[in-house]
């Protein structure tokens, strides 16, 4: 985003702010070098306190308000989400000043083969590896990537709400969209 559209009152509409972020999610799914490609998806931890670590965007759907994110079934952000589905997905993408904050509750879909069939063969590695991710290794190694789709789970994020930060030339601004409200923005205070 470089400025957004400007109303009579000198301010980007919010449904502008919202089009454009969106435009950028869906962005990040096809364009590997897209701010959006990479988000944090924060949790919480098991033991409390929070979790957070850097995903791919795999899908994006403006009209039914859903993100989606891959992994290995054993690994502790599926704990995480199974304890609690509520987590945020964050994007900061640095050219349009925009920041993206989506709560989302996340749904575990485990060994989707229609999924699955869609992944790249070169991809497939990255779920199913011995010993399971997290787990103490003496040596790099002793890890061997393995292709199990019964290890592939998709996080099929159902968002609630978008808070985005634009941080404007002239100023910022912070704006809310629920889903309970029909995505019907609100300003915040930066
Ligand atoms: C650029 C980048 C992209 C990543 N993409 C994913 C991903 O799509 N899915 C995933 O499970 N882990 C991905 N990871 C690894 C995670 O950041 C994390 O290290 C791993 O999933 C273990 O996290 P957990 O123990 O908190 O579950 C990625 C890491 C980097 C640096």
């Amino acid at each position: 985003m470089t400025e957004p559209d400007m109303d009579v009152r000198g301010a980007a509409p919010l449904e502008t702010l919202l089009r454009d972020a969106w435009q950028r999610l869906c962005r990040g799914v096809t364009d590997r070098r897209a701010p959006a490609r990479h988000p944090v998806l924060a949790t919480q931890a098991m033991g409390g306190g929070g979790e957070a670590r850097t995903v791919v965007l795999r899908a994006a759907s403006p009209s039914a308000g859903r993100v989606e994110i891959h992994t290995d079934a054993l690994s502790a952000k599926v704990c995480e989400l199974e304890a609690e589905p509520r987590a945020t997905l964050l994007v900061w993408d640095d050219k349009a000043r925009l920041q993206i904050r989506l709560r989302v509750t996340a749904r575990l879909v485990h060994a989707d083969a229609e999924a699955w069939a869609r992944v790249p063969q070169a991809a497939r590695g990255a779920y199913g590896g011995d010993p399971p991710p997290g787990r103490p290794i003496a040596a790099p190694e002793a890890h061997a990537p393995g292709a199990a789709r019964e290890r592939f789970t998709r996080l099929v994020c159902t968002i609630d709400e978008i808070e985005l930060l634009h941080l404007g030339a002239e100023r910022h601004r912070r704006a809310v969209y629920r889903r309970a409200d029909g995505w019907a923005g609100a300003l915040r205070a930066p």
